[in-house]
Formats: structure tokens, sequence, C-alpha cells
């Protein structure tokens, strides 16, 4: 079969994405999350396994069909996710990092379950900081990938996500605004608007899938752009 594919950029690259939400526990039963449905990150896999690249998808607990063509990487926590990630980021030309990473993770997992008491009316979790994998990916001074962050944001969307390009030295961000029921986490639907250095474009409201493929066109322009 003859054609030509839409992404011809990515042909032969290799790409590493994140996607889904990652869990932490609590006790052996407990854990704590956040609604990250995988869609994103699964799309953005297909999309680009499609247009003849190698792709990883490291992905958190999540209900979605691997697509054809990608290697699945199964975790759970974000020192999972961060550890799966660091082992491949190297051998990456390009890293999307589309999971919600859990910011914290409990401080002490409990060994067993925890018991109700009948004495406390309250119960305080200490949780300590997850590593930000996306930054520690953009650190690399050594074989550094081209570094896509997704931002979800339920206010000052442009501001944050600015904000999120700078302090964790990445290529791209796609700004997504969470706000809405229309779009972002569980909705097949999604509307971003993409910031990097000295630039900007909003991509409208569309299905997932064909969102991943513009996000995917934009990544290969910017790198295009970036080549002396
Ligand atoms: N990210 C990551 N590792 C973390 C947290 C976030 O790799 N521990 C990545 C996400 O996959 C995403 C980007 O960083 O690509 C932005 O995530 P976000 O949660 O919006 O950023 P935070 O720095 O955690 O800021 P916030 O306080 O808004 O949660
Ligand atoms: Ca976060």
């Amino acid at each position: 079969q003859l054609h030509t594919p839409a992404l011809p950029a990515l042909q032969g690259k290799t790409l590493l994405i994140t996607a889904g939400p990652t869990r932490e526990a609590i006790d052996p039963v407990r854990f704590l999350s956040n609604h990250s449905s995988g869609k994103m990150g699964f799309a953005l896999a297909e999309a680009a396994a499609k247009a003849g690249a190698k792709v990883q998808l490291v992905t958190g607990p999540v209900n979605l069909p691997t697509p054809v063509g990608v290697e699945r990487i199964d975790v759970q926590s974000a020192q999972q996710m961060h550890s799966a990630v660091m082992q491949r980021a190297s051998a990456a030309d390009i890293f999307i990092g589309c999971a919600a990473v859990a910011d914290y993770r409990v401080a002490e997992v409990a060994e067993q379950k925890m018991k109700k008491t009948s004495s406390n009316d309250e119960l305080t979790l200490t949780l300590v900081k997850n590593p930000d994998i996306i930054a520690d990916v953009a650190a690399l001074s050594y074989q550094r990938p081209f570094t896509v962050g997704f931002a979800a944001e339920t206010e000052n969307l442009a501001s944050y996500a600015k904000d999120k390009l700078q302090r964790k030295k990445l290529d791209l961000i796609c700004a997504n605004d969470v706000s809405s029921k229309e779009q972002g986490f569980h909705s097949e639907h999604n509307a971003i608007t993409a910031y990097w250095q000295g630039g900007e474009l909003a991509l409208e409201r569309q299905p997932k899938t064909a969102l991943a493929t513009a996000i995917l066109q934009l990544i290969a322009q910017r790198i295009q752009q970036q080549q002396p």
C-alpha cells in the first residue's frame, strides 16, 4: 500500500511519551491519584507510531488498549515512572510528558491496612514531593531529547504554562484548560494552546486523535526551526 505519511519528519525518530495518572500508595489497599484518563498520551503515541516513529509509552494505570506498534511500559507510582523514563530518555529524540504525575507521595506507606480507630476523628497524612520527571529529562546535559510538556490548569492558563516552560526548561508546552467539562481529562475532545520561546499557537477544540497529529506536526516544525 502506497501512501504519504502525514508526518514525514517523524519517520524513524524515537519518541518517549508518558501518559495517565500515577498512583501513590497509602497502604496495601489505598492510594492517592487523579482523574487523568491517559487518552491524550495514548493518542499521541498512536499518531506517532502511524507516522513511522519508534514509540515507547510509559503509562500509569489506565483503561486503554495499547496502540498498534507502540511499546508500552506499565508503572504505578511517580517514582517508578521517573526511573522508567530516565532509563530511556537519552535514547529518545523527543520526550512528551503527558502524564498527570502525582506531585506528592505519602511519606511512610503503611505495611498493613490502616485501621479506623474510635479515638481519632481526624487523620493526617504526611506527603513528600515526588521527583519532577520532565524537569529531570530537560536537564540532561548529554543527549537531551526535544522536551514537550503539558500543563493542565483551572485558572491563569497562559501565565502558569509559560512559567512552567521557563522553570522546567522545556522546548514546548501544551496548555490545557481543565476547568471545562467539554474538554480535558475524561473527554474525547481537547483544545490546547502551545507555547515556546517567542511563539504560541492555539489549536481549537477537536477530537484528541486529531489534536495529537496537530501537536506532532507542531513539534516537527519546532525541531526544524531549532536546527541551524
Ligand atoms: N511533570 C512531571 N513530573 C512531575 C510533575 C509534573 O514530569 N512530578 C510534568 C507533567 O507530565 C507535565 C508538566 O510536568 O508535562 C507539567 O505538569 P503540572 O502538574 O502542570 O506541573 P507542576 O510543576 O507539577 O505544577 P502544578 O503545581 O501546577 O501541579
Ligand atoms: Ca503537578
